[in-house]
């Protein structure tokens, strides 16, 4: 028996394609502010991963498989997958407005996903009395959260916001000039050549999640070089610094982050870069300057603030080997599976 809401099955209705046209159009009206963020949020929670976990016959060996570590299911972060957003500060209204709708859903023949993201928005936006720019990538953000975690459980969250008072209270304004912001080189910094320093913010909720880092150096390098913490202890990922690392020559991809500013101010992808961070499946582009970056190979020439998603894997080879022959999905053996012996033998 079919238990799905009317909402949820609204939802089902959208693949990965269906998505990414939505979200090209929501882009255009989102807030500066939240614009890359919200494109890394969905790269950080692949719709295509989870649907292949979901049918799966044996998810965890699945996961295994896939070398999935660290937290990469969305049912367990329904209010802080998103706290590097701008918009997380008004999750709880967000929430309700979503739950409100959804329980009242009747699917209209020709509205879109993103006409509905933009309803809810609008809708809160008039509550709260604040730019809808700046609700459209949270409410997105909403709507995959109970595709992927389902509606109940969905309400079942608390609704909280995650970053501090005084943090919410930044302007959209504030947060972009502090992410645009450049390290001073002292007076006769232009003079300098190669002992430039430059600042890495890595959750810009956190006044102490800073590292410094020498002109040139890969993000991951610099990261290691930061014993605050005890990294171990909030994620066993993290053998030095904020940033998981384990090879540091691009084989593993631990060490993948999201560029939320000054992404301009990283060393163009490199030729292996590229390669290995389809292989992995968390981006697929030729674009020089991507939102998603490879720590341990994207060199600095300037501050920037980046996002560290809180799970890693390798999954991209899987997933496409996947899409290439779904028909096959009736042979004996599950389809998920197969395909997951083939990709990692
Ligand atoms: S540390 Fe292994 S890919 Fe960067």
């Amino acid at each position: 028996m079919n238990t799905e809401t009317p909402f949820e099955q609204f939802l089902n209705q959208h693949d990965e394609e269906a998505w990414s046209a939505a979200l090209a159009t929501l882009l255009r009206s989102i807030h500066e502010v939240d614009r890359h963020a919200t494109q890394i949020w969905f790269a950080f929670y692949p719709l295509p991963l989870f649907r292949a976990l979901q049918q799966s016959d044996d998810p965890e060996k699945l996961a295994q498989q896939l070398l999935l570590q660290g937290d990469y299911e969305l049912k367990d972060q329904i209010d802080t997958s998103h706290a590097f957003l701008y918009g997380h500060r008004f999750w709880p209204q967000v929430k309700k407005a979503v739950e409100q709708y959804a329980d009242s859903f009747d699917e209209t023949p020709g509205e879109s996903l993103a006409d509905v993201v933009l309803t809810v928005a609008r809708l809160v936006a008039g509550e709260l009395k604040k730019d809808e720019s700046l609700l459209i990538g949270i409410t997105a953000i909403a709507f995959m959260t109970i595709q992927q975690a389902g509606l109940a459980a969905f309400k079942a969250a608390p609704g909280t916001v995650a970053i501090d008072r005084k943090l919410a209270k930044k302007s959209p304004e504030q947060v972009l000039r502090e992410r645009a912001r450049d390290d001073s080189q002292g007076l006769l910094g232009f003079l300098k050549t190669v002992d430039k320093q430059w600042t890495v913010t890595w959750d810009e909720s956190d006044a102490r999640a800073k590292y410094r880092l020498r002109d040139g150096q890969d993000l991951a390098w610099g990261a290691a070089s930061d014993q605050t913490r005890d990294w171990r202890a909030i994620d066993p990922r993290r053998i030095e610094g904020p940033i998981p690392v384990e090879c540091r020559s691009a084989s593993c991809g631990t060490c993948w982050v999201g560029v939320l500013g000054g992404a301009e101010k990283l060393a163009d992808v490199g030729a292996r870069e590229g390669k290995k961070i389809k292989e992995f499946g968390y981006i697929d582009t030729a674009e020089p300057k991507p939102l998603i970056r490879l720590a341990c190979q994207a060199k600095s020439h300037g501050a920037v603030s980046i996002v560290i998603p809180p799970w890693n894997g390798q999954f991209g080879k899987y997933l496409r080997a996947l899409n290439k022959d779904e028909a096959a999905s009736t042979h004996e053996q599950s389809e998920p599976d197969r395909r997951a012996d083939e990709a990692v033998n």
